[in-house]
């Protein structure tokens, strides 16, 4: 049989994506949890709450429930991994929690 050298390009374009797929499994926030803390978020408080002096949250699981806590509050319903991605972008940004 002759192997397609469009075969080969699908296989190497495959192979590529999950390649990036391996990358983007970290945690990373996306461009999603940015938009949505950009327009959701703002109204109440700015990002000074997250780096004032005696903070409320004081761990990675802590700021994943506060997200919610406000997340609820303000009847959104977003999804469990817009929570965690949201609150990873909090985390990156500005408690910078080990986890
Ligand atoms: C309706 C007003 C309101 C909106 C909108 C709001 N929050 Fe809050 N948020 C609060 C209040 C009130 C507190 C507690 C402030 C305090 O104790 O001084 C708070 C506190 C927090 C804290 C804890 C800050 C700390 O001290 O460590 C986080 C994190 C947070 N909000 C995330 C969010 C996120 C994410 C959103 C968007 C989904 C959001 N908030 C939208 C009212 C709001």
């Amino acid at each position: 049989m002759k192997i397609q050298p469009r075969f080969l390009a699908a296989a190497a374009a495959a192979a590529l994506l999950l390649g990036l797929g391996s990358v983007t499994a970290q945690a990373q926030p996306t461009e999603n949890a940015k938009e949505l803390y950009e327009d959701n978020c703002l109204s109440c408080h700015g990002s000074e709450i997250f780096t004032r002096e005696g903070r409320m949250v004081t761990s990675l699981d802590g700021l994943e429930r506060q997200v919610q806590r406000c997340e609820t509050a303000l009847g959104l319903r977003w999804f469990d991994e817009d929570i965690k991605d949201v609150a990873t972008y909090l985390n990156q940004n500005y408690y910078n929690f080990e986890r």
